[in-house]
């Protein structure tokens, strides 16, 4: 479902995955080709949110932006089950793991892992190309193994996904309503 908020509706590109059930509200952008799972909630109601490309916002996870905030997704980033992000930046390339948090302000440069979990701190910033984990998250270690693994597969494993969907006509941003105060309107205006 899209929500227009104060004028606000959520743009998102003809080529993403919506899914059903997600929720998305007000000043959020989605770009081609990312996908958006299973109750997700995007609330950009007061500030603003921004998603690259062949991103991933997996099931349940909770994306905020506070008034004048803004919290930044790149392009070909992993946001895991139930992970919550408030205004703040995951670069590209990057994964938030399952449940993790990460706090306003926060910076998680581009390839980075945030291991399942784990919270990272107000302004918090973490370097390119690293795993963090732990509560508050430190760097363990520059990328390798486990956490590289999740790296190079986990955005052609969520695109594979999405299409997949898509063939069965789930997902299309078209199919969703858009809700405001004044009026319902049946089918997305898409960018
Ligand atoms: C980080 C992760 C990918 C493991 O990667 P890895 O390269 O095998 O990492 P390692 O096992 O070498 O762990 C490095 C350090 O981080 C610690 N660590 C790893 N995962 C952790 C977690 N979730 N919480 C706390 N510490 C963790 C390890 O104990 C180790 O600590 P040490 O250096 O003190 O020994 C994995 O634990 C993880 O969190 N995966 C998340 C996957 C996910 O949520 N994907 C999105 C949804 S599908």
């Amino acid at each position: 479902m899209f929500i227009e908020y104060r004028g606000k509706t959520p743009q998102v590109a003809a080529s993403a995955f919506v899914a059903p059930t997600a929720v998305l509200i007000g000043n959020v952008v989605v770009g081609e080709n990312s996908s958006i799972w299973f109750g997700v909630v995007l609330r950009a109601d007061e500030g603003t949110i921004r998603i690259g490309a062949r991103s991933s916002i997996e099931d349940n996870a909770v994306v905020h932006s506070s008034a004048a905030g803004t919290t930044l997704i790149g392009s070909d980033v992993t946001v895991g089950h139930c992970a919550v992000l408030d205004d703040c930046t995951i670069e590209d390339g990057a994964l938030v793991g399952s449940n993790a948090v990460v706090l306003q302000g926060a910076v998680v440069g581009a390839n980075s892992v945030i291991a399942a979990g784990s919270v990272v701190k107000v302004s918090e910033r973490l370097p390119e190309r690293i795993v963090a984990a732990g509560v508050p998250a430190k760097v363990r270690k520059l990328l390798a193994g486990g956490a590289a693994d999740w790296i190079a597969h986990s955005t052609s494993e969520s695109l594979g996904q999405a299409e997949a969907y898509r063939r069965d006509n789930i997902g299309d941003p078209h199919s969703h309503d858009v809700k405001s105060a004044s009026r319902r309107k049946r089918g997305a205006v898409l960018v």
